[in-house]
């Protein structure tokens, strides 16, 4: 569904749940990496895009006039309230701390909405690896952007909501979920410096060609933990290295390096530097329209992750052999997972031709395999986060 059918939907169940007609509603997209895994942290480059799934926010005033924004969710689950005439700190229920983080930052700002009714719904599926929480913090930047009408530099708006992730949720993440979601264009994928924090948007020009999403349905509850042990792995291989990053490492000095360090750090290192390379090679595979080149680069991506940096997991890798069994052929040209791993979603290359074929074929092997349902669908490159209505347009 578009973000502005959502949004009509959205309308009406914010009707349903205050009474009245929001006054504004904003969207803010999930995202599919195409390539470049756990390189942000590192420096490095990433290439993903925004897809058609959303967080989507309908709010007004709030009807009793008291300073506190109180979030509810279509799901029902338990509301947030946020007070925001004293200190915003992190809370129950746990959902919360997306929105309590991003409105604490925004606060220190001096962009402060006032109280606030507000309904959230949100098609980016939860634990998917398709970044629901990074849309959840860019959606609540969006919509106190556009009540207050105080506009944020879009670098600073996702600093903003990386920085209430890491304080508020306790995720070290990077800064790729929250840059695209902010800095998505439609058709495009985003090609994102990590340290200059440059980007370059690669047009996907070719309509042949779609980015497929396999989404496993499982996610491992390890996820949070090792990602941190990733990061610091990283870092003692830098350390070791004498870079300040593994963007500044070269696969020739990691190989004469690999007596000081142990197995485990050496191959952290070897996939975060061949990721890189790949990542920008991807780039020019994409613009050239490359496919085949582009399809083999995303398979070679999944194997350093499966094999070096033991992000993957069983249900991961299903979902690549049998687009590996399927082939070229068949019309995928890659495949690997994507996002921070141990579950969530795979990504694949494919003839748009041969699209309902595909999806057919790996939902009914994956589940002969796994015994689970997987959930596919295609997106094109989604456009970043969006004010739908704002308080002149109604
Ligand atoms: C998660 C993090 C990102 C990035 C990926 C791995 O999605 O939020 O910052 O590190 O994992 O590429």
């Amino acid at each position: 569904m578009s973000y502005l059918d959502l949004a009509v939907q959205v309308a009406q169940e914010f009707a349903q749940a205050y009474g009245r007609s929001p006054r504004w509603i904003v969207a803010a997209p999930g995202r599919v990496n195409v390539i470049g895994e756990h390189t942000d942290y590192n420096d490095g480059f990433v290439l993903p895009m925004a897809i058609e799934r959303y967080a989507i926010m309908a709010a007004d005033k709030a009807a009793n006039g008291r300073d506190v924004i109180q979030i509810r969710d279509v799901s029902g689950v338990e509301p947030v309230l946020i007070d925001v005439s004293a200190p915003v700190k992190p809370g129950m229920p746990k959902w919360g701390n997306y929105p309590r983080g991003v409105i604490a930052g925004c606060l220190a700002r001096g962009i402060n909405p006032g109280g606030l009714d507000v309904l959230l719904h949100s098609t980016v599926p939860l634990g998917g690896g398709l970044s629901s929480s990074a849309a959840l913090e860019v959606c609540t930047a969006t919509l106190l952007e556009a009540i207050t009408g105080k506009k944020m530099d879009p670098v600073d708006k996702a600093l903003l909501c990386q920085k209430a992730e890491h304080e508020f949720a306790g995720v070290p993440c990077g800064i790729m979920d929250q840059f695209i979601s902010v800095m998505g264009r439609e058709n495009h994928l985003l090609l994102l410096d990590c340290r200059s924090r440059k980007t370059e948007l690669v047009a996907v020009n070719d309509p042949a060609v779609q980015l497929l999403i396999a989404n496993t349905n499982v996610k491992h509850e390890l996820a949070n933990g090792e990602y941190a042990s990733r990061r610091a792995q990283c870092e003692a291989a830098s350390t070791i290295l004498g870079v300040d990053s593994l963007r500044d490492a070269t696969a020739g000095a990691l190989e004469n390096a690999r007596s000081k360090m142990d197995d485990v750090v050496f191959r952290r290192a070897r996939h975060v530097i061949g990721e890189i390379e790949r990542t920008l090679h991807a780039a020019d595979g994409i613009r050239a329209s490359n496919w085949p080149t582009v399809g083999q680069l995303m398979y070679a991506s999944h194997y350093s992750l499966r094999d070096d940096y033991e992000v993957s997991c069983k249900e991961l890798d299903v979902l690549v052999e049998i687009a590996e069994s399927i082939g070229i052929q068949g019309g995928i040209y890659g495949c690997r997972m994507t996002g921070g791993g141990f579950g969530g979603c795979a990504v694949a290359l494919v003839k748009r031709d041969s699209v309902t074929e595909i999806k057919k074929r790996m939902a009914s092997d994956y589940k002969t395999k796994t015994g689970i349902e997987a959930t596919i669908f295609v997106s094109h490159p989604a456009g970043g986060a969006t004010v739908v209505r704002g308080a002149g347009a109604i």
